[in-house]
């Protein structure tokens, strides 16, 4: 029986489906790369926004006419939206036949000896221990190091769907990133909801990436997500002096006015947040800033927004995730009082992309000239004359190669640059 993933959202989800697929293989399931040659489509799901519900729910109903053709075929939705919205996706308009929650992949190869049904519990220990991926890239990794959240940001479904935190085992986490540079997946991506929170036994995040530095066999490491709150002078440092640590950081700020960063209960002020960007600017003065924006939380003000605005152009982040605030169901801020109008918050959204553009520009641009290290990932999309791969600072870069030069280390210097590219030589 041969089975197909389909994957939405977050690196959590692709790190999932890699999960999910390693589950799937020991249990007898062979994966297929192509949704004609499935018996089983699985949908591995993400909540976060509406919008993300809405596609996949039409991507199903796309699909399911394959079911006529097809009797034997069957459909199954994992992930955040299962666990959300539960045994309503049995409902036979949606043409699903398994629903399986975040903590039950485990269970998902005796369901599917079944001819349909849900398993969608949650198991707040779930850590799904000793369990190997199928990595699904050759050059990059992802390995989750934690799972869940406690922050309940209050626009944020996350906590609601995918529990409480807890941490993998740190030799469990060595003998895998070890493992995947054996592979030659030397880029490794820790991966948790808030790594700052990772605790096993006497080891924090800081102390993990110092034990990771060591294995040889990895070029380098990064990490997503970290909340502001939590990054410690000790995570600075680490970073600072882990050579394999790469010079990037995703440091979601959400809004620049404290009113709201309030309302958001995101537990920390703007000041805080411009103080750690200078730590972190001052421990290593070449990092690269990731940030998420939200445009029109509830009770946003005008003012509000432009103090977000003022924040883009004052930290001048190398490139921002931004989005217009979702109603979630369940979440404290879908009962507060004060929403933006629809239109006013799509307004506020493509002002804050139209800046953030700009910066995104001027930061790319203002590499032209200087000496970059790519990681060569794959041949570029636009000529196979020329590879493409990221620099340390996580951009984008393409340069003249050919197949030989993946998942090799190149020296090069920044030529042009678009917000998006860094075209090298
Ligand atoms: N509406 C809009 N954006 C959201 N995010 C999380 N929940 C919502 C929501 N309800 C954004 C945050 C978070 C990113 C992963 O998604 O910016 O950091
Ligand atoms: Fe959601 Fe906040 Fe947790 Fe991030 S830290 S997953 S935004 S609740």
């Amino acid at each position: 029986m041969k089975f197909f993933i389909e994957t939405y959202g977050c690196q959590m989800n692709v790190s999932d489906s890699e999960l999910i697929s390693g589950i799937l293989q020991n249990a007898g399931w062979e994966a297929v790369s192509a949704i004609d040659d499935a018996d089983l489509i699985l949908f591995n799901t993400c909540s976060v926004r509406q919008h993300a519900e809405e596609r996949v729910l039409g991507r199903i109903s796309n699909e399911k006419h394959r079911k006529q053709q097809n009797p034997q075929l069957k459909i199954a939705v994992l992930g955040c939206m299962a666990q959300r919205v539960g045994k309503r996706l049995l409902e036979k308009e949606f043409g699903v036949d398994y629903v399986v929650g975040v903590d039950q992949y485990l269970q998902l190869p005796e369901l599917l000896n079944k001819d349909g049904g849900s398993e969608i519990e949650f198991d707040h220990f779930q850590i799904y221990p000793g369990l190997k991926p199928v990595h699904s890239d050759n050059t990059c990794a992802f390995v989750t190091i934690m799972r869940g959240c406690d922050n309940f940001c209050s626009y944020c479904i996350v906590p609601h769907v995918r529990g409480r935190e807890r941490s993998v085992a740190l030799d469990e986490i060595i003998d895998e990133v070890a493992k995947c540079g054996d592979n030659g997946l030397k880029d490794v991506t820790l991966l948790g909801q808030n790594v700052n929170s990772y605790r096993w036994n006497d080891y924090d995040f800081p102390k993990l990436l110092r034990e990771l530095n060591k294995i040889d066999s990895i070029y380098r490491l990064r990490f997503v997500t970290s909340h502001p709150k939590d990054l410690s002078d000790d995570l600075v440092a680490a970073m600072a002096d882990c050579d394999k640590v790469c010079e990037h950081i995703h440091l979601p700020l959400q809004s620049g006015s404290d009113m709201v960063l309030r309302a958001m209960n995101r537990k920390y002020t703007f000041g805080h947040y411009l103080d750690l960007t200078k730590k972190l600017r001052q421990a290593m003065p070449d990092i690269s800033l990731t940030t998420d924006l939200i445009a029109g939380f509830p009770g946003e003000t005008r003012l509000d927004f432009e103090m977000t605005l003022e924040a883009m152009r004052e930290i001048q982040f190398d490139y921002a995730f931004c989005f217009k605030y979702s109603e979630r169901e369940g979440t404290a801020a879908c009962s507060f009082e004060n929403k933006v109008p629809e239109a006013e918050r799509l307004a506020r959204l493509q002002e804050m992309i139209e800046l953030q553009r700009k910066i995104t520009l001027e930061k790319f641009s203002a590499q032209i000239g200087s000496e970059v290290e790519i990681y060569v990932e794959s041949l570029s999309k636009k000529s196979s004359r020329q590879i493409s791969g990221k620099t340390r600072d996580y951009k984008i870069a393409v340069m003249d190669g050919d197949e030989s030069d993946i998942g090799t280390l190149k020296k090069a210097r920044v030529k042009s640059a678009t917000a998006g590219t860094l075209i090298c030589k």
